[in-house]
């Protein structure tokens, strides 16, 4: 999108500004500018600073403002937009039947060793249409979009099959294409272990890097490869060979690690250079500050061990021993049914003891730079995409603190309107 757009009199304009992960103590480093304006031409942001100098450099360089439109955001907050850089949003089917089991005592890992779990979604989106596939995307991304959510990862890994993979990154590109949030895919064929391969996760391994990496390779499908790094599932052997021969191929390596139980995936991720690990709700000191020293980004997903009754990751420590830490939602249909940005930075604050700074850093240029896309959004910064978030309230300090509760108005990407909550809430207006 390529909107010409003058947002002034920002009571806050947090800027984040940086092109790379902000680590350790540099995370509070949010760049408040008072009475701020930001310019953005042709979707991308031209000027940010106090609004009257602003205003008089616009006015001085003769530039013909009529093109422009303008928001007055006075007693509010102006922000870079969010970006959730870990979901499985591309899933067909539910399982609001499995989330009663877990509430009666059945746990997560047990359920998919049954054959539920991420089984029974796998079943549901082999059988869901491509078109069936992209309109509950595109709904889906809607609710994001109304969080303040202007560019979103999302993963394969509902197939496990050449067919069903790729129809979930080709969805991806249609979701990317259709809707005004940049969608960024992730291919995760070694998301579980099919029946037929218990015991030959090997075979399987074989199987994704010589029958669909090659495809998802050639047909720039996915910009990512990431695997469920764990017990019962893959383990350390098998996720380094996927990792190390699928970024051969082209791929950038994420990692499902430590998420259920102490593995060593911190340490892997560290091992291979990883572009981030995400979960680490259990990873060991040693793999944490590997991490940190190798500048692999932590993500961390508090809204899953939320809901799966799970120890929160230790954002703090990871903080405090210098690591970058981006926060997301994990949206998906069984171990975090929820896109909620709110609920996310809530959980951060009261149980990862993260600083409301450290919360908007981890939401917006950390979770760029967990994406690789540092460089291009996660800040208000010239030359980055016209990405920005306003907000009902003059301060970000409203995010964590108004529990669950979305703060955001208004979200514009490419310096076009996108939502606004003052129209009724209405989507890509
Ligand atoms: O991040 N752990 C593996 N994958 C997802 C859950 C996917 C699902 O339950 O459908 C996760 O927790
Ligand atoms: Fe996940």
């Amino acid at each position: 999108m390529k909107g010409n757009l003058i947002i002034k009199n920002a009571s806050e304009l947090v800027t984040c500004s940086g092109f790379t992960a902000k680590k350790g103590r540099e995370m509070s480093e949010i760049g408040i500018i008072g009475e701020g304006a930001v310019v953005i031409e042709q979707g991308r942001i031209t000027r940010v600073g106090p609004t009257t100098k602003v205003l008089a450099e616009l006015k001085a360089s003769g530039k013909d403002l009529s093109p422009f439109a303008s928001i007055d955001a006075s007693g509010k907050a102006v922000l870079p937009g969010f970006i959730d850089s870990h979901t499985h949003l591309v899933f067909g089917g539910y399982r609001a039947e499995e989330y009663a089991w877990r509430l009666k005592g059945d746990s997560y890992m047990d359920i998919l060793q049954r054959g539920g779990g991420i089984l029974s979604t796998v079943a549901a989106t082999r059988s869901a249409s491509r078109e069936e596939l992209t309109d509950a995307g595109l709904k889906r991304l809607d609710s994001m979009l109304a969080f303040g959510v202007t560019t979103v990862e999302g993963k394969s890994g509902y197939g496990l099959d050449r067919a069903t993979e790729v129809k979930q990154l080709e969805v991806m590109a249609d979701l990317n294409r259709l809707h005004p949030l940049d969608v960024v895919p992730t291919f995760m064929g070694a998301h579980a272990v099919l029946p037929e391969y218990k015991g030959r996760e090997n075979d399987y391994i074989d199987f994704l890097l010589k029958e669909v990496v090659p495809e998802v390779v050639s047909r720039r499908l996915a910009e990512f490869c990431d695997v469920f790094c764990e017990k019962n599932v893959f383990s350390l052997k098998q996720s380094r060979r996927l990792l190390t021969n699928a970024v051969e191929s082209g791929l950038k390596s994420k990692l499902h690690a430590d998420e259920i139980v102490q593995l060593g995936g911190a340490e892997l991720a560290a091992e291979i250079g990883a572009v981030s690990a995400d979960h680490l709700l259990h990873a060991s000191d040693e793999g944490l500050s590997a991490m940190a020293q190798a500048g692999v980004v932590a993500t961390l997903l508090p809204a899953t061990a939320f809901s799966l009754r799970e120890p929160y990751a230790r954002g703090r420590l990871m903080i405090d021993a210098g690591g970058a830490v981006a926060l997301a939602t994990d949206f998906n249909p069984g171990s975090c049914f929820s896109e909620s940005i709110p609920l996310v930075a809530a959980l951060a604050a009261l149980y990862m003891n993260l600083s409301p700074e450290e919360i908007v850093t981890a939401l917006t240029i950390n979770a760029a730079a967990a994406l690789d896309r540092a460089q291009v959004t996660g800040s208000l910064d010239p030359g980055k995409q016209g990405d920005v978030i306003i907000l009902e309230n003059p301060s970000y300090r409203f995010i964590p603190y108004h529990l669950g509760v979305s703060t955001v108005e208004k979200v514009i990407k490419g310096g076009v309107l996108v939502f606004d909550k003052l129209r009724q809430g209405e989507c890509r207006c």
